[in-house]
């Protein structure tokens, strides 16, 4: 995920993406599965509804100066009450999946323990929902609101945690796994370790190089005796198991090789630190010391479950140089001039996608991949008519798509695409102001808008390819 230096000096791995000019249409392969994905805290708001306690996203949220406006997810998009709404807007552009996150404090307020009926009907009503539209749940176990009360008892850098994890998985899949096939461990460890025990800047907030490991080793830990219990649950020609990473090819800035070793030492942390020992048994050379000290007999065997998907969460490639203030003594710098950005400012790099997906192949024995989540924020400014005309988006996913659609002729094993997201979400600490949606949400009335992309989205899906 971070190609040899001459590699990068010579831009050979950024993939000239394939002249698209011709009358035809680019197709997908049949089969290719295309749908969307959302979170549970970012949309479902309710939080103190039908026996929810709080998640560490809820105290991070209400704290104040963690997020832009003091921006809540207290409502948010007001899923849990309109999802029928919602699930009616897939099924009208024709989405065929949906990856969503179950609240573990809905299902378990204590996180352990007793079970809140309630909670788990709220993902029971969903699921029927979805099959009655002919849309596939994809269920994500964790998209990072931990209970509350775990947090009190250390969250992620207790180690205890893996058993946590792996009950509550139980209990969800017992209850909704006649009907949801497909399930997702985890969303991005590595992210939530980087941002929320590492930098703070997510909740819970935690600081320190230690807690990143920590928080990094436990959940690679519980992401496998999970897979492991669930395997074992849903016995033969039971459910599809994996988790979702987010995996982003790391350049140095420049292409210098003085930035090198720190694009080397982000690579690990943010992307192998998860994804090799799941798909190699064993953490990257570069932080072996650190893991050292946690890495108990019998973890790296654990870890390394046998899944049956690997979810990509792809959205730029990331350019770092050294940084003697950074907390792993790296930070981030400019992409190539020239380069687009989106309204995060993230460098728009379609063939970094290209990029990881090939090295998956290539170097990772080239496993089964669903893009879980691809998508930007940009200014949406609303026409005359009350209509966003996002084309600026459009061309993004598209682009994607296209990345994706040359690596596959690579012999990429890549079977769907799911867009991040439907709807204008609590975007973590940016708050509402940032809005990756195809479907725009008035704050007030709640009430939903889809935008130029969503209508384009579904032309997609019906051609199953890329109308321009
Ligand atoms: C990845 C995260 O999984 C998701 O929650 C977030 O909203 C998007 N990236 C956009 O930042």
């Amino acid at each position: 995920l971070a190609p040899s230096l001459p590699a990068i000096q010579a831009g050979g791995a950024a993939r000239a993406l394939a002249a698209d000019g011709g009358a035809e249409v680019p197709t997908m392969p049949d089969g290719f599965l295309w749908g969307c994905s959302t979170s549970s805290y970012q949309i479902e708001g309710a939080v103190a509804e039908d026996g929810r306690a709080p998640s560490i996203w809820d105290s991070f949220s209400h704290s104040f100066g963690r997020v832009v406006n003091g921006d809540t997810g207290d409502v948010a998009c007001d899923h849990y009450h309109r999802y029928g709404e919602d699930v009616e807007l897939m099924a009208r552009a024709g989405m065929r999946a949906y990856r969503f996150s179950v609240a573990w404090p809905r299902v378990l307020p204590e996180g352990v323990g007793a079970v809140n009926a309630k909670g788990l009907d709220f993902y029971d009503r969903l699921t029927d929902a979805l099959l009655a539209r002919n849309i596939q749940p994809w269920p994500c176990l964790y998209h990072w609101d931990l209970p509350q009360a775990l947090q009190d008892k250390g969250g992620w850098t207790n180690r205890d945690i893996a058993k946590w994890f792996t009950d509550y998985a139980l209990i969800v899949a017992g209850r909704i796994g006649d009907r949801a096939k497909h399930w997702s461990m985890l969303n991005e460890p590595s992210v939530h370790a980087i941002f929320g025990h590492g930098y703070g800047t997510h909740a819970p907030g935690l600081t320190g190089q230690a807690n990143y490991y920590k928080a990094i080793h436990h959940q690679n830990l519980a992401q496998g005796m999970a897979i492991k219990a669930l395997r074992k649950a849903g016995g033969a020609g039971g459910w599809q198991l994996g988790t979702v990473l987010s995996l982003q090819p790391v350049w140095p800035v420049g292409g210098l090789e003085s930035n090198y070793p720190a694009s080397l030492k982000w690579d690990a942390l943010w992307n192998r630190a998860c994804l090799d020992p799941l798909l190699k048994g064993s953490y990257p050379e570069l932080l072996a010391a650190e893991f050292a000290p946690l890495v108990k007999d019998g973890d790296l065997k654990l870890i390394r479950q046998p899944i049956d998907f690997l979810g990509v969460n792809y959205y730029s490639r990331m350019h770092q140089q050294p940084d003697p203030q950074g907390l792993f003594g790296t930070g981030y710098g400019m992409a190539p001039e020239g380069t687009r950005r989106t309204g995060m400012e993230w460098p728009i790099e379609p063939d970094g996608l290209a990029e990881i997906l090939v090295e998956l192949k290539e170097s990772y024995g080239n496993p089964p991949v669903y893009v879980t989540e691809n998508g930007a924020h940009f200014e949406d400014r609303p026409g005359p008519d009350g209509r966003i005309d996002d084309g600026d988006r459009i061309r993004f996913i598209r682009d994607h798509l296209m990345a994706a659609r040359q690596a596959i002729d690579e012999g990429v094993n890549l079977k769907g695409w799911m867009v991040w997201t439907l709807l204008d979400n609590f975007e973590w600490a940016e708050g509402y102001r940032r809005r990756f949606g195809l479907v725009q949400v008035d704050r007030k009335t709640m009430k939903r808008t889809p935008k130029a992309s969503y209508d384009w989205y579904a032309r997609a899906i019906r051609a199953n390819g890329l109308p321009p």
